[in-house]
């Protein structure tokens, strides 16, 4: 066998590599770019469904410097690089924000508008000197048709360090999700820019593709014990973040409201204020509904199956309204633990085949309480102590739900048949 020793030669060599190598940097036209400007990196990408998501996309972003001109740019996306060449620039709305625990930041906001349904775009967002990357988004279809998106209970505790694990678990369980449903407290203190700073760290890219939905918990207000009258009103760091429809209630824009996706119709509810004023509406907006499937939302339950806790009021606003116009699920949050119930009418188990609202309470944060079983006789499934998420696949004679733990573990599941 030959040995090969090291030549006496190699350092020298090497050593030439590395002046080469510095001297092609030293000359290189890329390197002569501007340096980017601390701040102005767009950063806390995000998605929202508008009301008319076959058409249209809200981004929003925030930089923490001021930014003369931000802008978004949209192109249908191709499998080549040429996409860029046909991109659509548009000028971004601006509104700043400062919070007790931050510097002033800036948040800039886009809805891309004339879209064509059905339709993988390419977007970014930022000014002339800063970009983003090239994100990619689909469109929805304009009639009914076959999807999936995923629920999810309450970050709100530890979200940056317990919380990436379930949504990197529920991204790879469907990742052809058309879009997350958040419903509320999703960090602890609303007004704390740390705590949301912890939520874009656990998302990571997913909000840059993956369009949201959510609504706030009563962590998006101050505690309702020590704020009186018009002192109790939802953080301001709530609005500036998201791109939300202002369809619902006056003064509820942002955070009630309804989206009609596919074949089921949307209802976001705030369960923190103006709950006559909803119920209402909500009337309204299922009086006149076309689609075959209605998902309602709201963030504290009406069955509460957590706790000692069974604030009533919501139960004798929404019941009747959910039973008249047969809504399908309700998702919510607050509690800390699981539940689902059967189907039910008037708040009993629902005798017609087919028929009744399941409700259904979960989390997908590490805080847990103990399940309450006040309302064992109406519930299919009670349990708390996991990190869940819930994947539901719609199509026109059917709704699969399916729960998981963060794990990846199958924990509860019911189809409903239309
Ligand atoms: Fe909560
Ligand atoms: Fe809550």
């Amino acid at each position: 066998m030959v040995i090969h020793k090291p030549s006496r030669l190699l350092p020298l060599l090497l050593a030439l590599v590395f002046i080469t190598g510095c001297t092609q940097a030293r000359f290189n036209p890329v390197s002569t770019a501007p340096l980017p400007q601390p701040g102005l990196t767009p950063e806390r990408i995000i998605l929202n469904l508008t009301q008319t998501p076959a058409t249209s996309q809200a981004v929003t972003w925030r930089t923490t410097a001021i930014v003369t001109t931000p802008k978004a740019q949209i192109a249908i996306a191709t499998g080549s690089p040429v996409f860029r060449t046909k991109a659509t620039t548009l000028t971004a709305l601006s509104e700043s924000i400062k919070s007790d625990d931050a510097p002033l930041v800036f948040y800039h906001s886009v809805t891309f508008k004339d879209l064509a349904p059905n339709t993988l775009y390419a977007y970014r967002v930022g000014d002339d000197t800063h970009w983003s990357e090239w994100n990619q988004f689909k469109t929805a279809s304009a009639t009914p048709q076959p999807f999936s998106f995923i629920y999810f209970g309450d970050p709100q505790d530890e979200v940056g360090s317990m919380c990436a694990r379930t949504f990197r678990t529920a991204f790879k369980t469907a990742p052809d999700a058309a879009f997350w449903h958040f419903v509320g407290d999703m960090v602890n203190n609303g007004d704390k820019d740390a705590e949301w700073q912890e939520l874009f760290d656990a998302f990571g890219w997913i909000p840059r593709t993956t369009p949201m939905i959510l609504l706030p918990g009563n962590h998006a207000y101050p505690d309702k014990r020590f704020v009186k009258g018009d002192a109790f009103k939802i953080f301001p760091q709530w609005r500036p973040q998201f791109t939300l429809p202002q369809n619902g209630p006056k003064g509820l824009e942002e955070t009630a409201y309804a989206i009609d996706y596919q074949g089921v119709r949307f209802i976001m509810l705030n369960g923190n204020e103006k709950l006559q004023e909803q119920a209402e509406w909500l009337n309204t907006v299922l009086a006149n509904n076309p689609q075959p499937w209605t998902i309602a939302a709201i963030h504290q339950p009406i069955y509460a199956t957590g706790r000692k806790r069974n604030d009533q009021q919501r139960q004798a606003l929404f019941v009747p309204v959910f039973d008249k116009y047969s809504v399908d699920l309700v998702l919510q949050g607050h509690e800390h633990s699981y539940a689902r119930t059967q189907r039910l009418f008037n708040g009993q188990p629902a005798t017609a085949p087919h028929k009744g609202t399941v409700y259904i309470t979960s989390v997908c944060g590490p805080k847990a309480y103990p399940a309450n079983h006040r309302y064992d006789h109406l519930t299919e499934t009670t349990g708390t102590g996991r990190q869940l998420f819930q994947v539901i696949r719609v199509n026109s004679k059917s709704l699969t739900y399916e729960a998981f733990d963060s794990a990846g573990n199958p924990y509860d599941r019911v189809e409903l048949i239309k």
